[in-house]
């Protein structure tokens, strides 16, 4: 059974063009890109897409494209026989056979591998897939809607993404705009937000933001778009004692405290084999405008043999073993930065 979807809010001249896009794209059975910066509601409008589809009573499936590894999203999209794989002892049909007639919303799509869009842009060519580890080909009757915060175009030319899936994905991109591009929208919500909130606190009745509030609510940027606008109002709802008084006290940054665990330069304890795609908690931060970059490098790889050094004790072979060089490389590199281990 297909669940309604959640009420979309919002009445900015932007947000009624978006509205009024949607509207005239959902009928048409083309695939569709949904594009925009985090939290800006995507996977929202990609529902208000199927919802206002011919499509609205079959199946709306939502598959997160960065959620598995490249051969489990294959498996998991396109199904497998058995035999395909260690542990697949039985025939599985995927996402594609489960939205037969319907949708699939396949969020964060520039993420999919190679292999997979190859499989994708045959199956909204021509509805055809065959499942993992198999010959037989399956026909699916199957809107596709993609979602993404990252370019698609830069990334095709990069090398990434398959231009000619860019191409049949792209019949047309619905592009949201971000919160801070539609100031009038940012109250609206925030009252949504709030007397959801307090509808959940079980108040008799939601009092609305003070003047200073909704005044901070206007003047900030909204990184993380709606998504950071409902954690904010609803994280100031629940912090007010009584409901009776206007909801002020708004934190935006939730991780702010004088007792903050300060950032190292490196934590190899915990860390040591995450590549450095992973580690991005972990990076420092960068200078900006004009760089020496040699300058830099020699200033982080400086901090970075220190540290190693204290976290050691100064026991230099601790050290050398900590930061993966030899003990020669580490005794050469403290001589050439001056480090003093006395
Ligand atoms: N116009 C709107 N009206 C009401 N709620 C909204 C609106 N847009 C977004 N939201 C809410 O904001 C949150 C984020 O929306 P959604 O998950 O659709 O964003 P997203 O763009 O897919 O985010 P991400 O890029 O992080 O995946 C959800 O709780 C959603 O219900
Ligand atoms: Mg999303």
């Amino acid at each position: 059974m297909n669940l309604q979807p959640d009420q979309i809010i919002g009445s900015s001249p932007a947000f009624l063009d978006l509205m009024d896009k949607i509207s005239r794209a959902a009928p048409l059975d083309r695939p569709l890109l949904v594009v925009g910066e985090r939290g800006t509601g995507k996977e929202m409008i990609a529902a208000r897409l199927h919802f206002l589809s011919r499509r609205w009573d079959q199946v709306f499936q939502k598959m997160n494209c960065a959620a598995l590894a490249p051969s489990l999203l294959e498996s998991e999209l396109f199904g497998y026989e058995p035999g395909a794989f260690t542990g697949a002892r039985n025939r599985r049909a995927g996402r594609f056979e489960a939205a037969h007639d319907g949708s699939l919303f396949l969020d964060e799509i520039g993420t999919m591998a190679m292999q997979a869009q190859e499989k994708l842009l045959r199956v909204i060519e021509y509805g055809e897939l065959e499942r993992v580890g198999g010959t037989e080909t399956v026909t699916v009757n199957v809107r596709v809607i993609g979602a993404t915060n990252i370019d698609l175009p830069s990334a095709a030319n990069a090398g990434d993404f398959r231009h000619d899936l860019l191409d049949r994905l792209a019949f047309d991109v619905i592009t949201v705009p971000p919160l801070r591009e539609r100031r009038d929208d940012i109250l609206t919500l925030a009252e949504h937000f709030g007397a959801a909130m307090a509808r959940e606190l079980e108040w008799l009745t939601f009092p609305g933001f003070s003047e200073t509030a909704a005044e901070e609510m206007l003047s900030y940027s909204w990184p993380g778009n709606i998504r950071e606008l409902k954690n904010v109002v609803e994280r100031a709802v629940y912090c007010c004692w009584d409901g009776e008084a206007p909801v002020c006290g708004l934190v935006f940054d939730p991780f702010d405290s004088p007792y903050r665990p300060q950032r190292l330069p490196i934590d190899n304890s915990q860390q040591e084999d995450a590549p450095s795609s992973q580690r991005d908690e972990q990076q420092p931060q960068l200078p900006t405008g004009q760089v020496n970059l040699k300058g830099e490098v020699a200033i982080f790889e400086k901090k970075l043999i220190e540290t190693a050094l204290s976290n050691t004790r100064f026991n230099q072979r601790a050290a050398a073993k900590q930061l993966k060089i030899s003990y020669d490389q580490l005794r050469h590199a403290i001589k050439k930065h001056n480090i003093d281990c006395s």
